[in-house]
């Protein structure tokens, strides 16, 4: 059974005697543990002596009007499900021990890739996100920590943040953990209704199909710019609320214009990425390709 701390110090106490012979692993979350969290916690296992698993519903990313109040919290069901998949502490701070302070006058802001995709939309979000990420390492200063690829973009902030800030921490992506229809899994889809859940899929099907399309003849004839807008407008067919669609290099800087799209396509890695409301859920998702062309 994983051992839960509440407290900053509890935790940097009983961490401290396991730094210098084993690896420390640390796997961030919200809680309300899914498969997808599963997974991250077994590769974590993979890669290190120790995992920590941190459970903590971060109030500094959501935005106003956000789910921050209802966002499930489920402490006792994240704990069984850790104990099966044999992490071995869990720190499920209160927002009290997290931020004396709130907001935080200190920020960490990831710069210009902050205002893209989800940025869009979500303008303090990955504020939010860099800030906890920041504490949690230096709070359990892992030697490892693991994070998912459906969050692609997160996943690239916190690589440039690792970077910039020079943090001894090997960033691990796990993949995608999808339903066997091909939602991926998140904690959000348990807004959708059962009709909505029912479309839920068609997402990732049409990252899929307008990914083929962008390697054939056809779509090269057709270009980018109309095969994002036909794409988009068959998710709203769908009954989606199109947030974006977007295809970007992999270190997400823009190639969304046909020029760019036609030069990118010599063995070149890109990411389609998208966000779009279904109801209550605002679904994520993406879809790596290599354009070979
Ligand atoms: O991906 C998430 O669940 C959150 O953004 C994270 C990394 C745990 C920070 O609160």
């Amino acid at each position: 059974m994983p051992i839960t701390y509440h407290e900053i110090s509890a935790l940097r106490a009983v961490l401290r005697p396991y730094r210098s012979q084993q690896r420390i692993a640390l796997v961030p979350t919200m809680g309300n543990l899914h498969k997808g969290h599963i997974a991250l916690v077994e590769l974590a296992k993979r890669h290190a002596d120790i995992v920590v698993v941190s459970l903590f519903v971060n109030p500094t990313q959501f935005g106003i009007g956000e789910d921050f109040e209802s966002y499930p919290r489920t402490l006792i069901k994240d704990t069984e499900l850790l104990a099966a998949v044999g992490a071995d502490y869990i720190f499920a701070p209160n927002v009290d021990e997290m931020y004396p302070v709130l907001p935080p006058p200190t920020s960490i802001n990831a710069g210009a890739i902050t205002t893209k995709l989800c940025g869009k939309s979500r303008p303090t979000h990955f504020d939010g996100v860099g800030i906890v990420v920041s504490k949690l390492f230096n709070i359990i200063q892992p030697d490892v920590a693991v994070f998912g690829q459906k969050d692609y973009q997160q996943l690239t902030i916190i690589k440039q943040l690792v970077r910039d800030l020079s943090y001894p921490i090997e960033i691990i992506a796990a993949p995608i953990v999808r339903a066997a229809d091909g939602l991926a899994l998140s904690s959000r889809n348990q807004y959708l209704t059962e009709d909505e859940r029912q479309i839920a899929p068609v997402l990732q099907q049409e990252l899929q199909r307008l990914g083929a399309q962008l390697q054939s003849s056809d779509g090269i004839a057709k270009g980018l710019e109309t095969l994002l807008a036909q794409t988009s407008q068959r998710l709203t067919d769908a009954g989606f609320v199109v947030d974006y669609l977007a295809l970007k290099s992999m270190s997400l800087e823009d190639i969304a214009d046909d020029q760019l799209y036609l030069l990118a396509r010599d063995n070149h890695d890109v990411i389609i990425a998208a966000a779009a409301w279904l109801g209550r859920a605002r679904l994520l998702d993406n879809y790596p390709l290599t354009l070979t062309l």
